[in-house]
């Protein structure tokens, strides 16, 4: 695959991208249309960005759907994307199972309701042998709550003894995370123009490199991602050392 001479794949680019798909709202609001249009809007770009990534020769892309910080919106947003969450994977089952896409979810499910985690469950086994692609959905997904999350259940592992605590590490920190399966995002994107992380794999991006844009998600394209997983391979990452 990566050895054809006319792959357009990308020689070092990124392994694993993460994209923060952010300016729905406001996308919608410049159309004089409700929030949940931007929604609506915004997740059918997803699919066409997931099927760029194995010509790209991104390996792993995960995309950030709904923090837990984003509760605290309107009762009818949050109503909204949930239902468009359950409609989402009914919808794009199928398509994504014959893709290639091997589907996961990460954050804290005890908060969702149960129709749409079992739709969430149902799709991580039936893309489980899937290997083209690695797609990782976040809901009810926050960098804090997930290390908090990690750090209880290693603790009852302490308590009952299947966890050595002078043996605890980095490595064994990252193996208790929702993204213990994940590599580390080499590169992550954020769309709308803001310039931050909003609590979203903060422990991971330890070094990954960043892309701010100003283009709202739902005006995002396989144009744009192509460019910026390029521009990544131009990067000079040292990882805190000096080259010989
Ligand atoms: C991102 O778009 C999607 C979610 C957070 C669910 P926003 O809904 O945050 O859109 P803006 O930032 O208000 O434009
Ligand atoms: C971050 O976007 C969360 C998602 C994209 C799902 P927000 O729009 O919620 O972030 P803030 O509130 O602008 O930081
Ligand atoms: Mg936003």
């Amino acid at each position: 695959m990566s050895g054809d001479a006319l792959s357009p794949e990308v020689a070092g680019g990124p392994r694993h991208v993460a994209i923060i798909m952010d300016g729905n709202g406001r996308w919608a609001q410049m159309r004089g249309r409700p929030r949940l249009f931007g929604h609506h809007a915004g997740a059918r770009r997803v699919r066409e960005i997931v099927e760029t990534c194995p010509d790209l020769g991104v390996e792993y892309l995960t995309v950030f759907a709904f923090s837990t910080e984003n509760w605290k919106r309107t009762q009818t947003e949050v109503a909204g994307l949930m239902s468009l969450f359950r409609r989402y994977i009914t919808r794009e089952a199928r398509a994504l199972r014959d893709e290639g896409v091997r589907v996961r979810f990460i954050g804290d499910r005890v908060r969702l309701d149960r129709k749409l985690t079992a739709l969430m469950d149902e799709l991580e086994e039936m893309t489980a042998e899937n290997s083209r692609v690695n797609l990782t959905i976040a809901i009810n997904y926050g960098s804090r709550d997930e290390v908090a999350r990690a750090i209880k259940h290693m603790a009852r592992d302490v308590a009952a003894g299947k966890l050595d605590p002078e043996g605890v590490d980095e490595g064994t920190l990252t193996r208790y995370l929702d993204t213990r399966v994940l590599p580390d995002p080499d590169l992550v994107i954020r769309t709308s123009g803001e310039a931050r992380i909003s609590n979203f794999l903060l422990w991971q991006s330890a070094y990954a490199e960043y892309e701010f844009i100003d283009t709202l998600w739902p005006d995002f394209s396989a144009e744009i991602f192509a460019g910026l997983v390029r521009g990544y391979a131009a990067r000079d990452r040292r990882f805190g050392a000096v080259k010989a």
